[in-house]
């Protein structure tokens, strides 16, 4: 069965947890499309050149254990707005998202340019407010210096960044369901993605 659930937003809205609980729930396949940009994000600040990077990424530079930094989400912010980048790690995508068995992607374009098609679409946000104190939560065990502040600043940044290049910017596909995580617990925004993916399911 092909079966492509497409989930997109802004850094730190839910995106993650809610992909690999749905890939968890329907026995799905789950590709966090960020980490391909980290990945090659750290690559390039190794030195390499984007291009090269991103077609040289291997299945162990996705599981670099220093991909989730703030540093590196800022230089896969910049790498992402490449179309030479985004066109390299395209059919990757492609091609994850209709392997058998289905799929949940996770990202900012998924919807709208990797899976036009896709069964399910979901655009999960949450106030900028909500995120920053998420994301400081996580990132505060490795950097206790870190300050809700700076995480504000950066996931803005890149936000802006992220939804304002010019190919394939962050936005919610027309036929998206809007899922705002603000008040909602984790399980209540499980629920309500799962529920979308059962209401499009064969059979
Ligand atoms: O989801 P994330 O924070 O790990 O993504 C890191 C960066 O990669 C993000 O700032 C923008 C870019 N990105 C993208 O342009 N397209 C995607 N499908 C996923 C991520």
């Amino acid at each position: 069965m092909k079966f492509t659930v497409a989930i997109d937003g802004p850094a730190a809205a839910g995106k993650g947890t809610i992909a690999r609980a749905l890939a968890a729930q329907f026995g799905f396949g789950h590709l966090d499309t960020g980490l391909l940009y980290r990945a090659t994000a750290r690559r390039v600040m190794e030195g390499e050149e984007a291009l090269s990077a991103a077609l040289a990424l291997q299945s162990a530079d996705l599981r670099r254990d220093d991909l989730r930094s703030a540093e590196v989400g800022q230089v896969a912010s910049r790498v992402a707005a490449m179309p030479k980048v985004r066109t390299a790690l395209l059919d990757f995508q492609k091609n994850f998202a209709r392997r058998d068995g289905g799929a949940v992607l996770d990202g900012r374009d998924i919807g709208t340019v990797i899976c036009p098609d896709a069964e399910v679409k979901l655009f999960v946000t949450a106030t900028d407010g909500v995120r920053a104190a998420r994301r400081h939560a996580e990132l505060s065990r490795k950097d206790a210096a870190l300050t809700v502040a700076e995480v504000l600043a950066d996931l803005r940044a890149r936000d802006r960044r992220d939804a304002g290049r010019d190919t394939a910017p962050m936005s919610a596909s027309a036929e998206a369901l809007l899922l705002d995580t603000s008040e909602l617990t984790i399980d209540e925004a499980i629920e309500m993605a799962g529920a979308a993916v059962i209401a499009k399911l064969p059979i």
